[in-house]
């Protein structure tokens, strides 16, 4: 069982999620985070925490295709600790469609 980031993260990356993770499961590239579903334990306390609902359990109904690209991406990016900024333009990509057609990045965050 695990949780992951979904299409509304893209662009907006408001990193909310991160403070309250207990085991440090965040990873994160350029324009999006991902949750590490072999660390994660499931524990639910970042979904509530999105402002953009990005993240769902993997019971959710299209979460599997997530659960993969979290997996994927997981083990390329690196970890994030600790919350930051949004992207500028955030609230303006709250709630765009296809985000990850159009505007997904596979790049790795830059480190401070
Ligand atoms: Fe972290 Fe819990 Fe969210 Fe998993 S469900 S990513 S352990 S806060
Ligand atoms: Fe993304 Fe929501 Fe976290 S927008 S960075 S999953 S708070």
């Amino acid at each position: 069982m695990t949780y992951a980031v979904t299409d509304n993260c893209i662009a907006c990356k408001y990193t909310d999620c991160v403070d309250v993770c207990p085991v440090d499961c965040f990873y994160e590239g350029e324009n999006m985070l991902v949750i590490d579903p072999s660390e994660c334990i499931d524990c639910g306390v970042c979904e509530p925490e999105c402002p953009a609902d990005a993240i769902v359990a993997d019971t959710d109904p299209n979460a599997e295709k997530w659960v993969a690209l979290n997996t994927k991406y997981a083990a390329v990016w690196p970890v994030i600790l600790s919350s930051k900024d949004p992207l500028p333009d955030a609230d303006d990509h709250d709630g765009t469609p296809n985000k990850l057609e159009t505007l997904f990045s596979e790049a790795p965050a830059e480190q401070d």
